[in-house]
């Protein structure tokens, strides 16, 4: 886990800098979890990075807890936090299996472009069950690096991480393969479609 932290804190301030690649995807997926949120949410971010979309978000919902590994993510979204009159929303340095949640279970858990960053995909999505009420919504976006994908990317990232350039643990899941585990783990897929470069789109009930 530290060196998944290193690795995020060294990046931090270059990926809050960087402009959204795919804006015409990001909005989408913004627009989307709209539909899916109400103005009394009580909402967890895990992975939430520099917290922009939490940011975006937090006006319309009751509550957000923006939650990230990288210490230097969430110094970054408290920053940007304090330059808005956004009230509503609490950064919180923690993976999703720290116990440092004491708002569970929440009636969201937004995860975009993180369900793939750690080795154990299910174990996490399991986690994301007991921190969300019966009926609560797991609302996701993940790159698509499994399938065919897989056959380029892997030795490609491998060689990355050498230098430093890739996340340690990284998932290969299609998405058919996630959407088979989140339903697994106990979820109704309400919503399975693409966003921008091929990226699942899914929003889960918890049973
Ligand atoms: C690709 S970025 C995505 C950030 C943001 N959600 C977005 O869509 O721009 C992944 C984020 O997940 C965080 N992260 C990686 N592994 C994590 C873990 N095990 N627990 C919590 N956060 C993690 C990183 O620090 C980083 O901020």
């Amino acid at each position: 886990m530290a060196e998944t932290e290193d690795f995020w804190n060294r990046i931090a301030r270059k990926y809050a800098a960087d402009p959204i690649k795919d804006m015409e995807g990001y909005n989408r997926t913004i627009d989307r979890t709209r539909e899916h949120l109400s103005r009394d949410a009580r909402v967890l971010e895990v992975g939430c990075g520099s917290g922009a979309t939490a940011l975006l978000l937090a006006p319309e919902v009751g509550h957000i807890t923006a939650s990230d590994i990288s210490s230097e993510m969430i110094t970054i979204g408290r920053e940007k936090a304090a330059g808005t009159n956004v009230a509503n929303i609490d950064f919180v340095r923690a993976t999703p299996f720290d116990d440092a949640f004491p708002d569970a279970p929440y009636d969201a858990v937004l995860a975009y472009n993180f369900l793939h960053l750690v080795p154990d995909v299910p174990a996490l999505i399991d986690r994301l069950a007991e921190l969300m009420r019966p009926g609560g919504l797991l609302i996701s976006k993940t790159p698509n690096i499994g399938g065919a994908r897989r056959l380029v990317l892997q030795p490609l990232i491998a060689a990355m991480r050498l230098f430093g350039k890739a996340p340690p643990d990284l998932s290969f899941v299609s998405p058919k393969q996630l959407k088979a585990m989140i339903a697994k783990a106990g979820f109704e897929i309400v919503v399975f479609e693409f966003h921008g470069d091929s990226r699942p789109f899914i929003v889960a009930k918890k049973k």
